[in-house]
């Protein structure tokens, strides 16, 4: 296993991509929807819940938030698309932080494109999914909250997620309050990534 707890570090959160430093190596955005759950991973497969800020209220990762997660391997939190509740002046600057990050930073590797299980195809999540094909970045899907549902239902979002984002490959099923996800993760983000 390449990640070892005691080596992941919060280094820094950045308003602007100007404020973002260059870090020396690879480097992978967490990108989705407000309140997808972006946070709350990070804290659960680092298996520490102090790492990233998570809050019930959308809105809440503001800024670029930088982690070295082990050597030469760093993720960016970015804030959430489509959190509507926050003034224009706020909303212009993530959605530039948002796509000047994953379009313009030189080191960036690959997108972890979280979506919720229970909301597939929801129309921000399309308008996402054609940018991101734009990018021809590697893109690992995360369907999120996946306790919310039945193994029933599971199988069906997976299926409806196929059907509308196939492009983006298969999706890693997870949730915060299951141990195994996890494990699941790591073991695709290794393969993905080839780290
Ligand atoms: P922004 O920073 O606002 O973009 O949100 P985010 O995507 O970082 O979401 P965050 O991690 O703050 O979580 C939002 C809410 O979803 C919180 O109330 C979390 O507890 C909840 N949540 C996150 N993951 C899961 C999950 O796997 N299952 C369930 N049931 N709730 C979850
Ligand atoms: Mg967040």
């Amino acid at each position: 296993m390449l990640v070892h707890n005691n080596k992941i570090r919060f280094i820094l959160s950045a308003g602007t991509l100007g404020e973002l430093p260059p870090s020396p190596g690879k480097e992978y955005a967490l990108l989705g929807r407000s309140n997808v759950g972006k946070s709350s991973f990070i804290n659960h497969v680092c298996a520490n819940k102090y790492l990233a800020r998570t809050s019930k209220h959308p809105g809440t990762t503001v800024c670029a938030n930088l982690y070295g997660i082990a050597e030469n391997l760093f993720w960016v939190d970015l804030p959430g698309y489509g959190f509507a509740r926050t003034t224009q002046d706020e909303k212009a600057r993530w959605s530039r932080l948002i796509r000047g990050y994953c379009e313009e930073r030189r080191n960036c590797a690959g997108i972890i494109w979280l979506v919720d299980s229970r909301h597939i195809g929801v129309a921000m999540d399309r308008e996402a999914f054609t940018w991101l094909a734009s990018l021809k970045k590697p893109v690992l899907p995360i369907l999120t909250k996946s306790d919310k549902l039945t193994r029933r239902e599971q199988f069906e979002q997976r299926k409806l997620f196929a059907e509308e984002f196939g492009a983006a490959g298969e999706p890693v099923l997870f949730s915060v309050y299951e141990q195994e996800s996890r494990g699941r993760f790591w073991q695709r983000f290794e393969q993905w990534a080839g780290v």
